[in-house]
């Protein structure tokens, strides 16, 4: 969700300023932009130099320090900002925001910046309760400037009361679940087909051929989509898990099960997303009745199954069609060659080699390939994690992997995406 991000990170003089280095780190391991914005006071708790290296860019004190001659810098900064989180806050910030002062950087920028606003407090509990910095935070949360209350507890002036920092954990998760609610809307009003599990191949009454797909991937997909404001088909086989709340489920046993669900409602969808581990062969014969122990060799022969999303790639029209690669070897060539076959828009490959990656497990450590190559590798991280990024990555505006400046155009601009993109 933070992914090519940019967050204003302002901290201003509280002990807890260390706290917010912290956090710089952990919202750009997130992959966010994080532009520090200091007052003098803050650098006199932490050097500069601190979020400087874990933020990997300049730190701003000087409303007059202007890197750039072509640009205003507490200008650039405030519209490019997608968020700005202010932590530790302390009173005198508060009461500068609230009256509107911009007598330094960070003022300034929180003055000029139209992008949601979050504060952390942080200051003795007297100072806290003060009625001129509750009347000033009343006046910023009217405006709409959102508080992460501070903790009680042991404060560093020797207090116990309110007025401890939220932890970075906290804000983070804060931010996180800002950027979610953002995409929440995004596939609204768009039909979305996925495809989840192993298909079964009868060979008679009592055996099957097929595979170790768990389902818990397409699943994920499925919910992710329906939380993005989607009306969501999962076309489910084999599967270990539980169907997700509000989907509408079709369930099928073998390939030509899959092929005929999909196939019928392929014309009204808007996004397929093939997440299903579909058998390339299937018994020629299904026996009627159990097949009898006969000789020492038992020869059954396969004949090939439809492939689905090759089929979907050729009669597609406006839709985005994403496909899935588990491989155990040349990860980038395979998947690169299946997106091309197929003529998918996105291909999300897997080596399922790799601890943690593949069926069954609840993680997953997947890459996200287009035309063009890589667009996307994450690290591991839970299936429910891998499924929002995925489709986030289908839904959200287009910042920065390809290119370092920003860019406003989403991702129907390569080519892709025409439809969903709102
Ligand atoms: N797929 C499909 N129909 C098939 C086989 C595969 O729709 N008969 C889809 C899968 O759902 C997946 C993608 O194609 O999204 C790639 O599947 P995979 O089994 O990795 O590719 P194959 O084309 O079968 O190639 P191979 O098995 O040789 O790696």
């Amino acid at each position: 969700m933070m992914k090519g991000k940019t967050i204003l990170l302002g901290v201003t003089g509280g002990i807890a300023a260390y706290k917010a280095a912290a956090l710089t780190s952990k919202l750009s391991q997130a992959g966010a932009n994080v532009h520090v914005l200091m007052t003098e006071s803050a650098a006199k708790m932490v050097g500069p130099a601190t979020f400087q290296a874990l933020s990997r860019n300049a730190v701003r004190l000087d409303t007059f320090e202007d890197s750039h001659p072509g640009a205003v810098s507490h200008i650039d900064l405030a519209d490019r900002a997608d968020v700005a989180v202010i932590t530790p806050a302390t009173a005198n910030i508060l009461a500068k925001m609230a009256h509107g002062l911009a007598d330094d950087m960070l003022s300034t920028v929180m003055l000029a910046t139209t992008a949601p606003i979050y504060v952390a407090p942080a200051m003795n509990v007297h100072m806290y309760e003060n009625a001129a910095t509750q009347q000033n935070m009343q006046t910023l949360r009217d405006r709409g400037v959102q508080f992460i209350e501070p903790g009680v507890g042991l404060l560093a002036c020797g207090y116990v009361g309110k007025g401890r920092m939220a932890e970075p954990e906290e804000i983070v998760d804060v931010l996180k679940a800002h950027f979610q609610e953002k995409m929440s809307g995004h596939l609204a009003g768009k039909r979305v087909l996925v495809t989840a599990g192993g298909t079964v191949e009868r060979l008679d009454p009592v055996r099957y051929l097929t595979n170790d797909s768990s389902g818990k991937m397409g699943f994920a997909i499925a919910a992710a989509a329906r939380d993005m404001g989607a009306k969501v088909t999962l076309i489910a086989g084999k599967t270990a898990v539980s169907i997700p709340d509000g989907v509408e489920l079709v369930n099928v046993v073998s390939a030509l099960d899959m092929y005929e669900a999909v196939m019928s409602r392929f014309a009204e969808t808007d996004l397929v997303v093939k997440a299903a581990a579909v058998a390339d062969y299937r018994p020629e014969e299904t026996a009627p009745g159990k097949i009898k122990k006969t000789g020492d060799t038992l020869t059954v022969k396969l004949v090939k199954n439809p492939d689905i999303l090759q089929e979907l790639g050729q009669r597609r029209s406006t839709q985005f069609l994403i496909g899935f690669a588990a491989e155990t070897e040349r990860l980038e060539e395979n998947a690169l060659d299946k997106l091309r076959r197929k003529n998918c828009d996105l291909l999300v490959a897997n080596d399922v080699t790799r601890e943690g990656a593949g069926f069954g497990t609840d993680t997953n450590l997947i890459s996200i390939f287009d035309r063009n190559g890589l667009v996307e590798e994450l690290p591991l991280v839970s299936k429910k994690e891998a499924a929002e990024r995925l489709i986030a990555a289908c839904c959200e505006t287009h910042v920065g992997s390809r290119s370092s400046s920003r860019r406003s155009d989403c991702f129907c601009s390569y080519g892709y995406l025409s439809v969903l993109c709102r």
